[in-house]
């Protein structure tokens, strides 16, 4: 199959790329597009045979449920039933946005394999034109987990979307770089207390100013079930080990030389203040403290990581606070629980 990448930023393009990308999915073909997260690969949720598409194309787990998304609140109505309050009052407050509601699922409503066998479902309302657009035109959920290879880092550019999947899905909606870079917060609100399974852009604080308390599952936690299905696998690592590395650069500059007397090379994934270390790759996060930046620049540097010769990556810890806690959380699944010694 060959892919096609077309740009709805460009004028001339425009109508075309979603004309063609609404067709694709009515007849039950797979589209990547842009989300305000990350690139999502859809196709229609209650076409079973349109979502089987998406596990193959990512080499996906087939118990790893996947996100609905809407472009109008009336739609939830279809495929959900005894919404909490709770969860009104988040779709209130960060609708459209990067937070996932784990919500009761309408038995029958869906495809099967968008569910993975739950008795609840994940559904979001992205805040990125491109997607808002393409769901309003569709006027159907579409099913749209990352739009990478399963175990890859999650897409941040059209162009990502394309070195995975190249071949195996007929169109990427072009609507250039991502924003926030990180996947949508995942909340359960089935839960007693709502808890949080994935954290993300909409942070534990911000969720607590609307709705009280709120409680963080412990994801790397491999003796439990995890909750969100997603959260066991080896996640957004490149091919070279990843190392986390205390926040210092007293500590960093005698990690590389140990690492350099060993005839081995490094990338180094870190803020600007640390450029002046004489590493053999370094892809910087933004300026220091800037945790947005960091979260925009994450995944492609991780990706980055696999054109270069090296041997290991560092990177040094962010504080697990705000954006901080969803920026640590992937970093420790690329590292697989590694530290720096
Ligand atoms: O930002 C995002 O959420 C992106 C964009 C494309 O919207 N999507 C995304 O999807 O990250 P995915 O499939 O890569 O991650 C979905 C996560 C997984 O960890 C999955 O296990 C969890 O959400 N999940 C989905 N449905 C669930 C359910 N019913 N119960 C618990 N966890 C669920
Ligand atoms: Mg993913």
């Amino acid at each position: 199959m060959k892919t096609q990448i077309v740009s709805v930023d460009n004028l001339s393009t425009k109508e075309q790329g979603y004309t063609q990308a609404v067709d694709l999915l009515i007849v039950g073909e797979t589209v990547a597009f842009p989300t305000e997260t990350v690139y999502g690969l859809g196709a229609v949720a209650t076409n079973e045979r349109a979502v089987s598409k998406i596990f193959e194309a990512k080499g996906r787990p087939q118990d790893n449920p996947l996100i609905v998304h809407i472009g109008e609140l009336e739609e939830l109505e279809s495929f959900t039933k005894n919404i909490p309050q709770i969860a009104k009052d988040c779709m209130d407050a960060f609708w459209p946005g990067p937070l996932t509601l784990i919500l009761p699922l309408k038995p029958n409503s869906l495809a099967q394999n968008v569910s993975a066998g739950l008795d609840t479902v994940g559904v979001r309302m992205p805040e990125h034109p491109v997607a808002l657009e393409l769901l309003r035109r569709l006027k159907q959920p579409v099913a749209a987990p990352s739009a990478n290879r399963s175990g890859k880092p999650s897409p941040t550019k059209a162009t990502h979307v394309f070195h995975d999947l190249n071949g195996k899905i007929p169109l990427i909606v072009d609507g250039g770089a991502t924003g926030i870079g990180l996947e949508s917060t995942v909340l359960d609100v089935t839960s007693k207390v709502p808890t949080i399974l994935r954290p993300g852009g909409i942070t534990k604080e911000m969720l607590e100013k609307v709705i009280g308390q709120v409680n963080e599952s412990k994801l790397t936690d491999h003796a439990e079930a995890p909750r969100a299905p997603g959260m066991k696998y080896a996640h957004y690592a490149p091919n070279a080990p990843v190392y986390l590395i205390e926040n210092s650069k007293l500590t960093v500059r005698n990690a590389v030389e140990k690492i350099h007397s060993n005839s081995q090379k490094v990338v180094l994934i870190a803020s600007e203040q640390y450029a002046d270390i004489e590493v053999d790759h370094f892809f910087s996060l933004g300026k220091e403290n800037q945790l947005q930046d960091a979260a925009h620049l994450l995944y492609e540097a991780l990706r980055s990581c696999d054109e270069t010769d090296a041997d290991l990556v560092l990177v040094p810890v962010f504080l697990k606070e705000g954006v901080g806690t969803a920026i640590m959380n992937r970093l420790e699944k690329a590292a697989n629980g590694n530290w720096f010694v």
